[in-house]
């Protein structure tokens, strides 16, 4: 696998696959606006902000994140037919994302169109986007259950039509297993064609993030990706992950997002979404994902943290954390209350402190494990 995949573009759907496809969750413009400008302001290079041709309330939202932010590109998605493509120039968005079902499944029971007919809808739709002069994106949707020959006349008519900046390849329904055929898949239209590829994963198997990975490491220079992994059904490969497993961890690429940030834009989005957060989702999840309790997992990350992290919490924003229980043991009391402010205290206190601990079985977090010492003073 790649060592050094370079810089990544990192577009983020989280205001509409995320938004408007999520059960039940519907952003009104202002969620967004706000939104928009929290992922800009993290490093997001280009924002999909809607899909105006759901409603007159979605084209205005699309066209206030666009009037709002500035070093993010705006991306507004249409389907391969003329009404949702005006509406889509027109937005304000500067990228068309327009896209139609390759897959014979989606064609016959969906689409009702034939091969030729999905062609020449292709065909039309990339040349009205490039001769309006904006930029345009080709997603061939269920790409990875279309018929191979047939997907890949679908992408050269896409990039034959001119001016399509990206083509898209979606794994709509969560199905590429093992993520190496996502790997080969990618390589395979990688050297077929010159234009920028993106890769838009679904999680219905858990597998998202690592496809997603195995598209970039394929050749793939853009991840599409949702805040906390929201979207349709399961859900969409998670920005969290796929940023800090892609650029940092795994693959040496390099991305704009701004990584201390992640986990305050992941509360945001929840809060806006009324999607929580698992406590123990990798990265953003709840005090879980970067708390220790055992005593020996303790006693290793107070002697050294690379023991049992896998990367400093630091990195996204967060703080490591010691939690209290049966499990615990002098020395981890003893740190805990250096970890609070440098507060020094001898080991026939700590015995003390942990004997109270003991005493009340549950879970007790730091903050609690000092109250309780000061208030015993
Ligand atoms: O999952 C999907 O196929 C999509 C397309 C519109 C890209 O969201
Ligand atoms: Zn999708």
């Amino acid at each position: 696998m790649k060592r050094d995949c370079g810089r990544v573009v990192v577009f983020d759907t989280t205001l509409r696959d995320g938004g408007e496809q999520t059960p039940g969750v519907a952003f009104g413009a202002r969620d967004k606006v706000e939104i928009a400008s929290a992922l800009e302001e993290a490093g997001v290079d280009i924002i999909e902000a809607g899909f105006p041709a759901v409603s007159e309330e979605e084209m205005d939202a699309v066209a206030q994140v666009a009037s709002t932010v500035s070093r993010s590109e705006v991306a507004a998605l249409a389907r391969c037919n003329t009404g949702d493509i005006e509406r889509a120039i027109n937005s304000g968005a500067s990228l068309v994302h327009v896209f139609i079902a390759t897959s014979d499944t989606h064609m016959h029971y969906k689409l009702r169109m034939n091969r030729d007919q999905v062609i020449s809808r292709i065909r039309d739709s990339v040349e009205r986007c490039s001769s309006s002069g904006i930029g345009t994106m080709f997603s061939p949707e269920d790409a990875t259950r279309s018929d191979r020959e047939f997907l890949f006349r679908a992408i050269a008519t896409a990039v034959e039509a001119g001016g399509a900046r990206w083509i898209n390849i979606p794994d709509t329904v969560g199905v590429m297993f093992p993520p190496s055929s996502m790997f080969e898949m990618v390589r395979e239209v990688h050297s077929a064609f010159s234009t920028d590829l993106s890769v838009h994963c679904h999680n219905d198997f858990g597998l998202a993030t690592a496809n997603t990975l195995f598209g970039i490491a394929a050749g793939a220079r853009q991840m599409q990706v949702t805040v906390n992994g929201i979207g349709e059904r399961a859900g969409n490969a998670s920005l969290e992950e796929c940023v800090l497993g892609g650029a940092e961890a795994f693959l040496g690429c390099r991305t704009g997002i701004r990584k201390d940030r992640l986990y305050d834009l992941s509360r945001l989005v929840a809060e806006k979404s009324g999607v929580p957060v698992q406590p123990n989702r990798a990265i953003v999840g709840g005090q879980n994902s970067f708390s220790h309790e055992a005593g020996i997992h303790v006693h290793g990350v107070i002697n050294e943290p690379s023991t049992y992290e896998a990367f400093d919490p630091a990195i996204v924003g967060r703080r490591r954390e010691v939690v209290f229980g049966k499990h615990s043991g002098i020395n981890a009391v003893i740190w805990a209350f250096r970890n609070r402010g440098g507060m020094e205290i001898d080991e026939e206190e700590a015995r003390a402190v942990l004997r109270s601990i003991k005493a009340s079985g549950g879970r007790i977090t730091e903050d609690e494990v000092v109250e309780r010492f000061e208030s015993a003073r």
